[in-house]
C-alpha cells in the first residue's frame, strides 16, 4: 500500500462520517482496477493514467495512489499543483505536467520535485535546463508535437529541429514525443504519420525517443495503429464511454462513480401546486415530494430541471422542477421514504448513469464529470467497503 492509502480512517470511522453527509460521491476502486486491466489487455503497451482535473472529478490522490498500487507508473496532469500534490503524497510513479509554467519558482519546484514537464518551445526548455543546473538535477521532458490539432505543441515540420536542440541542453532529457488526435477518422491517419515522420527524422539524427504517444480513450477504442509505445486514457479508466459508438469497441468498462444524497424533507403537495423556482413544475395530482440536499453546487446541471431520474431503493423516480444550488426535488408518492434516507442521483449504470445524465442535460459527459465539486466528500470503496475518504470541506473550511 502507498503511504496515502495507508493513512486513512477505518471503515467504521468513514461510515460514521457518511451518516452526517448530505451529498457525497462514492468511487468504486475495483471498477477502476477492472477498467485498467481491460485497457492493458487490449493495448499491451505502457498506460499513462490521465488524472488531470482531480482525476476527472474522482479525486486526485486516492485515485493516483490506487492506480499506483495496481502497477501504473505514469500519471498525466494539467495543473502544476496537481503534479506537486502527487509528488508530495509520496505516490510512486512519474508525473507528466501539461500546465504552462511562467515563474522561476515554478521551474525550480518542477525540477526539485522530479516532475516531468511538457515543453514545445526552446525558451521553456532553456528555463528548465537553467533550473536543472541550479538544482544539480536532471529535468525530464515530454515534447508536445502539433500534428494538426493546432492547439498547443511545436509544429511537426519544425519538431525534429527543436527536439534536437532541446536534447542538447545541459541537464535535459527528452523522454517522449507525443501528440493528440483530432478524433476524426479522416484526419487521424495523417496525424499519426506526421508524428512517426518526426520520430524517423530524429532516429536518423541519432536521437532515440523512448515513448511515442498519441492515443487517448478514443484511439484505445478505435485506432490500434495509434497505440504506439504509450496510451493515455482518461474516460475509459473511469469506466465511461464518451460516445455511443464507443460501446461497440468491445471493451467492458464499469463506471466507477456514483453521486448519493440524503432526503432532507418530505411533504405532500396538492394538485395544482407548483414546486421550486419559476413554477415550472405543477403537481398533476396530490403528490408526496422529497427534497434532497444536493444541487448544482455538487455538479448536478441545472438543465436537469424536470428531467432527472433518481434511484430510491430499487425504483427510479422523476425529479421535480428546477435544480437549486443545494436542493433537488423528487416524486416520492406511494413509496416508503423519510428524511435521512439515501437516494442515488448518479448511478453506476441504468437510467441515472453519467452518460444518461449527460444526454438528458445536453452536457458533454466530460463536462459533467469535470464539474463535480471538489468539496463534495468522496468515499472510496474496495469490495464494497469504504477504505478511503477525501473530505476537503473538513480540512479547509471547518
Ligand atoms: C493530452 C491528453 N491525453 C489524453 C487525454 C485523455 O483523454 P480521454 O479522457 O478522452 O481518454 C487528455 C484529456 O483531455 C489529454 O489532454
Amino acid at each position: 500500500m502507498s503511504k496515502y492509502l495507508d493513512n486513512q480512517p477505518t471503515p467504521s470511522e468513514i461510515r460514521e462520517k457518511m451518516e452526517g453527509y448530505t451529498s457525497w460521491l462514492e468511487i468504486d476502486l475495483d471498477s477502476i482496477t477492472h477498467n485498467l486491466h481491460e485497457i492493458r489487455g487490449r493495448v499491451g503497451v505502457e498506460v499513462m493514467a490521465v488524472v488531470k482535473n482531480n482525476a476527472y472529478g474522482h479525486g486526485l490522490l486516492p485515485v493516483a495512489a490506487h492506480l499506483s498500487e495496481n502497477g501504473v507508473s505514469w500519471f498525466m496532469v494539467a495543473k502544476t499543483q496537481e503534479a506537486k500534490a502527487i509528488r508530495d503524497a509520496g505516490i510512486p510513479g512519474h508525473v507528466v505536467n501539461m500546465d504552462a509554467v511562467f515563474t522561476e519558482s515554478q521551474f525550480n519546484a518542477i525540477v526539485k520535485k522530479g516532475i516531468i514537464q511538457v515543453v514545445y518551445t526552446e525558451d521553456v526548455a532553456k528555463r528548465l535546463s537553467a533550473a536543472a543546473s541550479r538544482a544539480g538535477r536532471e529535468a525530464k521532458v515530454f515534447v508536445k508535437v502539433d500534428t494538426g490539432l493546432r492547439r498547443v505543441g511545436v509544429d511537426h515540420s519544425e519538431a525534429a529541429d527543436l527536439i534536437e536542440r532541446v536534447a542538447a541542453l545541459p541537464g535535459v532529457t527528452v523522454k517522449s514525443i507525443f501528440s493528440t488526435f483530432m478524433q476524426n477518422p479522416e484526419q487521424d491517419g495523417a496525424m499519426l504519420k506526421r508524428l512517426l515522420e518526426v520520430d524517423g527524422e530524429l532516429r536518423d539524427r541519432g536521437i532515440d525517443i523512448e515513448f511515442r504517444s498519441m492515443a487517448s480513450s478514443d484511439a484505445v477504442f478505435h485506432n490500434p495503429e495509434g497505440w504506439l509505445d504509450m496510451v493515455r486514457p482518461g474516460m475509459s479508466l473511469y469506466g465511461v464511454f464518451p460516445e455511443a459508438k464507443d460501446v461497440a469497441s468491445g471493451l467492458d468498462l464499469r463506471q466507477a462513480l456514483a453521486l448519493k444524497a440524503r432526503i432532507e424533507h418530505v411533504k405532500w403537495v396538492e394538485k395544482g401546486d407548483s414546486v421550486t423556482y419559476w413554477g415550472r413544475f405543477i403537481a398533476p395530482r396530490r403528490m408526496r415530494v422529497g427534497t434532497l440536499h444536493v444541487g448544482f453546487y455538487d455538479g448536478v446541471p441545472r438543465e436537469m430541471a424536470n428531467k432527472g431520474r433518481i434511484k430510491v431503493g430499487s425504483e427510479y423516480r422523476g425529479s421535480l422542477g428546477s435544480v437549486s444550488l443545494n436542493h433537488y426535488l423528487l416524486d416520492l408518492t406511494s413509496m416508503e421514504a423519510s428524511p435521512g434516507d439515501v437516494a442515488e442521483v448518479i448511478g453506476r449504470e441504468g437510467e441515472n448513469s453519467l452518460v444518461k445524465m449527460a444526454e438528458a442535460s445536453g452536457w458533454m459527459v466530460y463536462s459533467l464529470m469535470n464539474h463535480l465539486n471538489p468539496f463534495t466528500p468522496r468515499v472510496y470503496l474496495r469490495e464494497g467497503k469504504p477504505v478511503a475518504l477525501l473530505d476537503l470541506s473538513q480540512e479547509r473550511l471547518l
